[in-house]
């Protein structure tokens, strides 16, 4: 019996075609076959939520499901929320504003999980928001920036607006922020994410996240999470699929 499927589904609008193994998770036929390498690969077991993708609007955890079972579903990665190659969406902005973002690998998991929320609730309270940032671990920012970030969003305008682009020019020194469109950091002084190679924006800024180099197989492991978390600042995390 064939190991292998042929799978089709909907990917930030467009028709893809795949055959995959059984096997083969979600997250890793989006970054593998599709080279959609921003929303990246932590914990592997649902804990960090840095795979979290939307499937049919509602944000999954690509590390937990097969590939196969996305077959004739949509699926939104954080590669959509950029209008182009030249804008961050407001959402996007906001947390980049409020320095919600460091190197990133935690971040396109966050902003698909926070969209689809905002969709849902386009003003949520602070404790809506720290709720939704639970399912997620982030090492660097303490999470206080992107509470800020989207108190702000809520506060500025309809935040159903967050996946239309800022103006052109109305935001100096966000649009340059190349990396955080494809889900990486902002703090990236070489801009190397959009060097010729770089493929992986992870790669370039985040040693720790190169899981795609020979040998490296569980980058960032749990023990690291637990250990890097300040248990007064980072919000109870709650797995969620
Ligand atoms: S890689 Fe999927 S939850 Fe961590
Ligand atoms: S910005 Fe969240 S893990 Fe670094």
């Amino acid at each position: 019996m064939s190991r292998t499927r042929s799978i089709s589904l909907t990917v930030n609008g467009l028709p893809r075609h795949a055959v995959v193994e059984a096997r083969t998770t979600l997250v890793d036929l989006l970054r593998e076959q599709f080279r959609l390498t921003g929303t990246h690969v932590g914990c592997e077991h649902g804990v960090c939520g840095a795979c979290t993708v939307l499937l049919d609007s509602e944000p999954v955890r690509g590390c937990l499901m097969l590939a196969v079972q996305a077959e004739g579903a949509r699926v939104e990665t954080v590669e959509s929320l950029a209008p182009d190659p030249d804008h961050l969406n407001p959402l996007q902005a906001e947390l980049v504003r409020h320095h919600g973002v460091q190197c990133g690998f935690c971040i396109g998991g966050i902003l698909m999980s926070l969209a689809a929320s905002l969709r849902q609730n386009p003003h949520p309270t602070e404790a809506e928001t720290r709720d939704i940032l639970a399912a997620h671990l982030c090492r660097c920012t303490g999470y206080q920036g992107m509470v800020d970030a989207v108190r702000a969003l809520s506060q500025s305008r309809n935040p159903v607006d967050a996946h239309k682009p800022e103006e052109a020019g109305n935001r100096p020194g966000v649009h340059d922020q190349a990396g955080l469109r494809a889900g990486a950091g902002a703090h990236d002084p070489t801009g190397s994410h959009d060097q010729p190679g770089s493929s992986d924006p992870v790669s370039s800024c985040d040693p720790a996240g190169a899981k795609d180099l020979a040998g490296a197989r569980d980058p960032v492991s749990s023990r690291d999470q637990a250990a890097s978390r300040g248990p007064a600042e980072a919000p109870a995390a709650e797995p969620t699929s």
